[in-house]
């Protein structure tokens, strides 16, 4: 699998999905897609035992566990969300996390951050992409959230769609405009994966 997307929207059929798939049809890549809010993910109790004592491991075995795995394999993220009070919906929120137990694995070069206990960062210099939508207000700041993650995780963001689409569930036949850019947006990040000889 080349590009994971995770997909923060609970609903299937939502606006979120229906941008997100031009932009995985578009890449011609093999990928898969993480619905969090139908996967088993207790939320993070801050308690660090995936630093300190079993490194790269919750002890929460649930989800995640697969999960974190399916991060470090894949050549490439996508995070597709809505907007829940300028945020990601809750069980997005709780996806992101747990994912820094990515963090203790001992892959990847040390943090280049100036504070200790941050571990290491296995998705260095890997290319990721934003697809944020909202009713019409606040997909700004859903964005400046995802894209703070993305950056912690030193992520490189080649790409970003952030719109408030009010409801619009986009379709190749109805929207050929948006479609085709969502669609154009996929295809870049193919072009950055190769770029890197993947
Ligand atoms: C709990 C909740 C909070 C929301 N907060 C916002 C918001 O802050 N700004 C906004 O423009 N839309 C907001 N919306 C609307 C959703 O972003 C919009 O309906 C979106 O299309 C939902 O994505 P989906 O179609 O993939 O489910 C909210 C919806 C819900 C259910």
């Amino acid at each position: 699998m080349d590009v994971l997307a995770i997909c923060g929207s609970p609903r299937k059929n939502g606006t979120t999905n229906s941008v997100l798939e031009p932009v995985l049809a578009g890449t011609g890549r093999s990928y898969e897609v993480l619905w969090p809010a139908f996967m088993k993910i207790g939320h993070c109790i801050g308690c660090q035992k995936c630093r300190d004592v079993t490194p790269g491991k919750c002890w929460q075995d649930d989800d995640m566990t697969a999960a974190v795995n399916k991060m470090l394999e894949a050549k490439a993220l996508i995070i597709a969300s809505p907007t829940y009070f300028g945020n990601v919906p809750g069980p997005l929120k709780n996806f992101i996390d747990r994912s820094i137990a990515t963090c203790h694995t001992g892959k990847g070069e040390p943090w280049q951050g100036d504070t200790p206990g941050h571990g290491t960062r296995p998705f260095r210099g890997e290319p990721a992409m934003i697809v944020v939508i909202s009713g019409g207000a606040d997909h700004e700041k859903t964005a400046a959230n995802i894209r703070l993650v993305l950056e912690y995780y030193e992520y490189q963001v080649v790409g970003e769609f952030v719109e408030g689409m009010g409801g619009y569930i986009v379709t190749k036949e109805e929207s050929p405009d948006i479609y085709g850019e969502l669609f154009s947006l996929g295809k870049k990040l193919d072009e950055v994966l190769k770029a890197k000889g993947v």
